[in-house]
């Protein structure tokens, strides 16, 4: 899995033509509510960092809330900031965005420049989980606000049974019907499956010294949303 997350950028830049319908389409468009929710948990920030914007899908709700004036979007995958651009495009927004090529574990920014620090669906594809969490509470101000929003594993044993057919036999399959992509499904799978969540997650934002860290699990626990502050609130 390492080799995939080394080249997450090809991975994505592959599934980018098919990403947003898949993903609205596999998740019976319930992503579009988490990522909503996790917005809204945000206080109105002027100048706000999207960690692995993607199709831009976070950074939509950011802006059409009014949390944030303006967004600095960060990702690896040209193909998916391609699509984003065109959807801040078509929604008239692209003045309040600017894409950037970076990696999350290495940014170029100053340091604590950006009021709000946010990333949905990015942090588990990172080579270097900690670093990256390093490098995002460096950019961030005191008192700025760190918001997660990532799929995790449900409690309830019914719930994990089909949770885990679902990841591992419809997912991949639907996937590489849509995307013509063998392994990038695969990968999105197993990528999720090793991923940490709950308190192993807050005890990572600690050690990087985020603050009042909570979270609030969605829909059985299949996601969830991570808060932080930079500095004591
Ligand atoms: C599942 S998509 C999520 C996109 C978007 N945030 C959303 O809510 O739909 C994950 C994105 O993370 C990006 N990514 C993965 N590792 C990264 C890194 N180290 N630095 C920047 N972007 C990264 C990928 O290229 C991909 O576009």
């Amino acid at each position: 899995m390492q080799e995939e997350k080394a080249n997450i950028g090809n991975l994505f830049n592959r599934i980018a033509p098919t990403y947003d319908k898949l993903n609205h389409l596999l998740s019976a468009g319930i992503d579009k509510r988490w990522r909503r929710k996790a917005v809204k948990m945000m206080r109105r920030n002027e100048n706000v960092l999207d960690v692995a914007i993607g199709t831009a899908d976070f950074a939509v709700e950011l802006l059409q809330q009014s949390k944030a004036a303006h967004v600095v979007g960060i990702d690896l995958s040209d193909e998916m900031m391609r699509l984003g651009r065109e959807k801040m495009e078509w929604l008239n927004l692209q003045d309040k965005v600017a894409f950037q090529h970076v990696d999350a574990t290495n940014m170029p920014f100053e340091d604590e420049c950006f009021d709000a620090v946010t990333c949905a669906f990015g942090v588990r594809n990172f080579v270097d989980l900690d670093k990256g969490l390093l490098e995002m509470r460096r950019v961030l101000k005191q008192d700025g606000e760190l918001v997660i929003l990532e799929f995790s594993y449900p409690e309830n044993p019914l719930i994990r049974f089909c949770y885990d057919f679902y990841f591992s036999k419809i997912l991949p399959l639907v996937g590489k019907w849509f995307s013509k992509d063998d392994t990038a499904y695969k990968y999105l799978n197993s990528s999720v499956k090793h991923f940490i969540w709950g308190e192993e997650m807050c005890n990572h934002l600690r050690q990087a010294g985020f603050q009042n860290v909570s979270y609030k699990t969605l829909t059985f626990g299949i996601a969830t949303i991570y808060k932080s502050v930079n500095g004591d609130q």
